[in-house]
């Protein structure tokens, strides 16, 4: 039988002031386990014994005797007392293998469809700054009622029941989904039950949801061409033929599509605000889509990312608000109509696939968060939203207006800038002959955000525009930008001028 080691044996260094006797004991007793003054194999001295010559209790002693021994260093054999393991855990730290074989760089790849499904993504950089001119996606933050959201989540977060913090439901918090399907209703015209909304992470994923959803691999689908590339990502991810289809003042043209893929499984359109070129789908157009849809028992993807603000003319219902055949996807998004970092979007989807879409929406991340949901449906149903939207489309006309003159004053004989109808963004026309990539590309240098228009070419558009936001940025910061935009297409560059003194 091996030899108890007694405490003196040991030379355990006293425990410092106020340090906790349970793990002074466990560590001091680790660290002779592990440099060898209590031998593997050895016999632990006793509870008893080390209580006594520490002046220990025995709870103490026990405690530390219970780390070590779920840890792994100390064993308990049956009647016969505690020794210490012939294994200590460190041991597999070390590694004998890791020792013998050098860790090599790992192989392992991405799979041919995650290689696919990523290439060409452009990963968004964080809003660092607000208000640079001419981000396209971004709303009006500097004018989001940052205290009334406040007040109105306070309230909500007070009296939310316990419930709210467990698990949520798969399509959104209901009271929400009501709130969406009542607005949806009375401002765009979209048929709905609440039963048939889904809350999504932003616009974005209920594109790639739908994608998922409906699209096998090789299934042709149409896609305005020049398009969002998003949903184009989306789309390719799912293993979908993109057929990019030509867009003229009055949207996607059906006539060509047909020709070019008649049993397409869906089609892709943005018809209230044609992205990135403006424009409306002609009442034409809308029959002509939906009949090719119902005949060919295909699908439509509506994504009415930024609806709401028209400038002119009288709005149009959605194309969903047409559909008897129930083959339309309705794309909608708060992150436009309040702000970015909400990420909060909806889908409202035919009745007879809404269970498959909630089982779908489960498996990318079970529900979306509720508490945020809660503070957005109490900020709907309170008219705070319907009030904002109203507020925001003056704001974002008024904008729009500088923007054009300032362009008119500053750029008329290099730029056309478009009055948009509606929408974040319009489209300037070059005039002189400057190909869009190499503006754009002089215009980043000098801090601008901007798009060119052929970055969102598949193989029709034109490489003669740029893509300019006019929503997110002021007065001021539009005119500073538009006089960059100048000297850059003058071939100048000026760092006064530059945006980046603008932060
Ligand atoms: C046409 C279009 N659809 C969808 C989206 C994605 O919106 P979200 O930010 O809500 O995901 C955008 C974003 O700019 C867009 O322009």
């Amino acid at each position: 039988m091996a030899k108890a080691e007694t405490f003196q044996d040991l030379s355990l260094t006293p425990a410092g002031e106020g340090q906790e006797l349970r793990s002074w004991l466990y560590s001091e007793l680790r660290t002779a386990i592990l440099d060898g003054r209590l031998r593997r194999g050895a016999r632990m001295p006793s509870t008893r014994s080390l209580a006594k010559q520490y002046s220990l209790s025995r709870g103490t002693v026990t405690a530390a005797f219970d780390s070590l021994h779920n840890e792994g260093y100390i064993a308990a054999l049956v009647g016969s007392g505690t020794y210490v393991a012939f294994e200590l855990p460190d041991d597999s730290l070390a590694g004998p293998t890791a020792a013998v074989t050098p860790a090599q760089p790992s192989r392992a790849a991405l799979s041919t469809r995650g290689n696919a499904a990523i290439g060409g993504v452009r990963l968004l950089p964080p809003s660092h700054s607000l208000g640079r001119a001419f981000r396209p996606y971004e709303p009006a933050i500097d004018l989001f009622p940052v205290a009334l959201w406040s007040r109105v989540a306070g309230r909500v977060l007070r009296k939310a029941p316990r419930s709210l913090y467990g698990q949520g439901d798969a399509c959104g918090y209901l009271p929400l989904r009501k709130a969406i399907a009542e607005y949806v209703g009375a401002a765009r015209g979209v048929h709905c039950e609440p039963g048939q909304v889904i809350v999504t992470s932003g616009a974005q994923q209920a594109l790639d949801l739908a994608a998922r959803m409906l699209m096998d691999p090789g299934d042709a689908v149409w896609m305005e061409d020049p398009g969002y590339p998003g949903a184009i990502f989306a789309l390719r991810a799912a293993g979908a033929q993109i057929i990019p289809i030509g867009v003229d003042e009055e949207g996607l043209d059906v006539q060509e599509a047909r020709r070019e893929a008649p049993r397409a499984k869906l089609a892709y359109v943005t018809p209230a605000n044609q992205f990135p070129l403006g424009g409306t789908m002609s009442p034409a157009r809308r029959w002509a889509l939906l009949d090719w849809a119902s005949h060919q028992n295909a699908w439509i993807i509506e994504d009415e990312y930024d609806a709401e603000y028209r400038y002119s003319g009288r709005p149009i219902p959605a194309l969903q608000s047409l559909d008897r055949s129930g083959c339309v996807i309705y794309v909608g998004t708060f992150t436009k109509m309040l702000f970015n970092s909400l990420r909060l979007g909806f889908m409202v989807v035919p009745e007879r696939v809404a269970g498959a879409f909630a089982a779908s929406r489960t498996i990318l991340d079970r529900h979306p968060p509720t508490l945020d949901q809660a503070i957005l449906a109490e900020f709907i149903l309170d008219g705070h939203f319907g009030h904002h939207v109203r507020r925001m489309r003056q704001t974002y006309g008024r904008r729009m207006k500088v923007l054009t003159e300032a362009a008119g004053l500053r750029l008329g004989g290099k730029l056309n800038v478009e009055e948009a109808d509606s929408g974040m963004r319009t489209v300037a026309w070059i005039k002189t002959g400057q190909k869009d990539r190499s503006v754009a590309e002089r215009a980043r240098s000098q801090g601008l955000e901007l798009a060119a228009l052929s970055e969102f070419r598949l193989t029709h558009a034109r490489e003669d525009a740029l893509i300019l936001g006019f929503a997110g940025c002021t007065g001021a910061e539009l005119r500073r930008g538009v006089d960059v935009l100048a000297h850059v297409m003058d071939g100048e560059s000026e760092p006064q001028a530059r945006v980046m003194a603008m932060e």
